[in-house]
């Protein structure tokens, strides 16, 4: 009867946990989701689709994927020069937002990576601390 109600327990608290941890992810995709409106939706757009020859996607875009290191800073400090995002050529300037903090600009990272039908991996705040610390360091 004992062993009974400690399973009970176990399986109330797994509960809690999950639906907790669910309630957290769906809190920093929200801010994410804000963060993106405000920052960046006047060029990129809401649905992330960006704006013909001047500004590149960022659904389903390549440069996404093998940039996913460099995405902090390119927030933090923007980017300019040639890059190429699903085989179309930009050379236009992107304004960086210094004002974001670790947390924020990792919400905006998570945020575009599972947006809009990405299913990219979540990246963890700490490897985002580095990555910023890594950009300040060579300013
Ligand atoms: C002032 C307009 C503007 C704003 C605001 C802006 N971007 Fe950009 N973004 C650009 C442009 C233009 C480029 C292309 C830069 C180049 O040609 O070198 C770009 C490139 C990018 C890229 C790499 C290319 C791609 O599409 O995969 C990423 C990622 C990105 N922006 C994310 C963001 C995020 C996240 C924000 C908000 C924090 C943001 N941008 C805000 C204009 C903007």
């Amino acid at each position: 009867m004992r062993r009974l109600a400690f399973v009970y327990c176990l399986i109330i608290f797994g509960a809690i946990v999950l639906v907790f941890n669910s309630c957290e992810n769906n809190n920093t995709y929200t801010h994410g989701k804000i963060l993106y409106e405000n920052f960046c939706a006047n060029c990129h757009m809401e649905d992330g689709t960006g704006l013909a020859e001047v500004i590149p996607t960022l659904v389903q875009s390549d440069y996404v994927i093998l940039n996913q290191d460099k995405l902090p800073c390119i927030i933090r400090n923007g980017l300019s020069g040639e890059i190429t995002v699903n085989g179309k050529l930009y050379n236009t300037e992107m304004s960086g937002s210094p004002k974001l903090t670790e947390f924020e600009i990792t919400n905006v990272i998570n945020y575009i990576n599972t947006a809009w039908g990405n299913k990219h991996t979540i990246q963890k705040h700490l490897d985002v601390r580095k990555a910023l610390e890594e950009c300040d360091a060579e300013k």
